[in-house]
């Protein structure tokens, strides 16, 4: 069995940082801290966010705009304690294991930051504050809209009202609100600093190799309206034999799929704009999509090439069953871990993904057309899907996915070419060839 290393490459083992967020409400703190944890996690660094807010629901479950008056003694020991309670937990599941772990709160004071900074320190922890500033109103006014009036904090309360209660209650926090290192009296902290939404970032004082993939992750992201489709290459002639892997052309199923392929794209992105098609090296993806609209920019990526499975490369299930039945069954127990000999594991496949994931974040529309294993893996990403559950995440042959980015969530929707194809899922235990009909849930 292969030793098991996370996605970039770290050894996590002394490693423990917490991700300190900063800024006004309504500044995309919790949109940041959970698209690292997911990214993370995805890379299998453990990884965990403490949301203050709510620790502070707990006691204070709907507070109006005079509670974060700092002139409000009660809501500031309130505030404190809800604080307080964030960081034992946070040490706590850093003593269990925790590598990244993030304290989701504004920490708009000096003080504030001094606080948690020297009790993290203490503990031994790495500290890297992440500021996010946004002075575009319009933006801050669709957050307030789009995410806070429907906060737990304003259940059943009128939209409007809520909109103007959390506009005071953001005045509450302007009135003593510091960006970090104002006063240049915080030169030594290690910080990133994220200006509308990335039109300008500062950094200062990265200090490691992990810290610096998280700010070179938080440095692309974006919230520009975008999807991204992904779709297998046509059924393939290996594919009707049940044998994985090779360098085969299409059936001519498959290729039916290729010729109806650019309807179905038209029809999921509702108009003529422009899309990026990436896929992989190999031919039935390339012939999957040759009659893609010739003004789309087609490239071609070997990370997106299927899971390499070594000696096994072109055998049926059945056959790697009956030569290498050790294999077939510790691939069984444990499929994202278990690397063909001479091939490769999803855990493989993941780390070679991790360009992929970081070239997506950074850009608008894109196609992708690739191959079961590679597609699980990046499905994975953004539907937050555990190791266990991700190797055998139904991806059916003929069928397009797009999936819409949301504030706090992946929107999923499929469309299905309706040319039949063989099902090249295979149930645990089992060696079908075709195993037909595909489960319940399946994308
Ligand atoms: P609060 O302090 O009330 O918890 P918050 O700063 O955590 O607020 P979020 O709840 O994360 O704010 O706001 C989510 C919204 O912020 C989403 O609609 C998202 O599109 C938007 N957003 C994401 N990143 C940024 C950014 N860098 N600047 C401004 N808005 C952003
Ligand atoms: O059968 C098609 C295929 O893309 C193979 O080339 C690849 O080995 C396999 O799927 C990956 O699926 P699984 O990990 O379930 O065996």
């Amino acid at each position: 069995m292969a030793p098991k290393t996370n996605g970039i490459g770290v050894q996590v083992e002394d490693t423990r940082i917490c991700v300190v967020m900063v800024g006004l409400p309504a500044r995309g703190k919790s949109y940041i801290a959970q698209k690292a944890q997911r990214y993370l996690k995805w890379l299998s660094i453990p990884a965990a966010t403490f949301n203050v807010g709510s620790y502070r629901r707990n006691d204070s479950p709907h507070p109006s705009a005079d509670f974060f008056d700092t002139n409000n003694a009660e809501g500031e020991r309130k505030r404190r304690a809800a604080a307080e309670a964030a960081v034992y937990d946070l040490l706590k599941w850093f003593k269990n294991g925790g590598v990244v772990g993030i304290l989701d709160a504004t920490n708009s004071t000096k003080e504030r930051r001094k606080w948690v900074l020297d009790w993290l320190t203490r503990e031994g922890i790495e500290v890297i504050f992440v500021e996010s500033r946004c002075d575009d109103e319009e933006l801050i006014m669709a957050n307030i809209r789009d995410v806070k009036t429907s906060s737990p904090d304003y259940k059943g309360q009128d939209p409007e009202k809520a909109a103007q209660d959390f506009r005071d209650r953001i005045r509450n926090y302007e009135k003593v609100y510091k960006s970090i290192n104002a006063d240049g009296d915080e030169d030594d902290l290690t910080y990133l600093k994220i200006m509308n939404v990335g039109k300008q970032v500062i950094i200062n004082r990265i200090r490691d190799y992990l810290q610096s993939r998280i700010v070179y992750y938080l440095m692309n992201l974006h919230i520009r309206p975008r999807s991204v489709w992904l779709s297998r290459h046509g059924e393939s002639m290996l594919n009707l034999d049940g044998r994985i892997g090779g360098d085969a052309g299409l059936s001519y199923r498959g290729e039916e799929y290729a010729r109806k392929l650019p309807e179905l794209v038209l029809e999921s992105v509702g108009s003529d704009r422009p899309l990026t098609v990436w896929t992989s090296t190999l031919k039935r993806t390339i012939l999957t999509a040759r009659h893609l609209p010739q003004h789309y920019n087609q490239l071609q990526w070997k990370a997106l090439d299927e899971l390499d499975a070594g000696v096994c490369d072109g055998m049926t299930y059945q056959e790697i069953s009956d030569m290498y039945p050790e294999d077939f069954q510790a691939r069984d127990e444990d499929k994202y871990n278990y690397r063909y000999r001479g091939g490769e594991s999803y855990r493989d496949v993941v780390i070679r993904l991790e360009p992929i994931i970081m070239e997506l974040e950074r850009s608008e529309d894109i196609l992708i057309i690739s191959h079961q294993a590679v597609i699980r893996c990046i499905y994975a990403y953004f539907m937050q899907k555990t190791q266990e559950e991700s190797p055998w995440v139904p991806v059916p042959l003929h069928t397009l996915m797009k999936l819409t980015p949301r504030a706090y969530g992946t929107e999923v929707q499929t469309y299905k070419a309706n040319i039949k194809a063989v099902s090249t899922w295979r149930g645990k235990g089992s060696t079908a060839k075709h195993e037909d009909p595909l489960p319940e849930g399946g994308v």
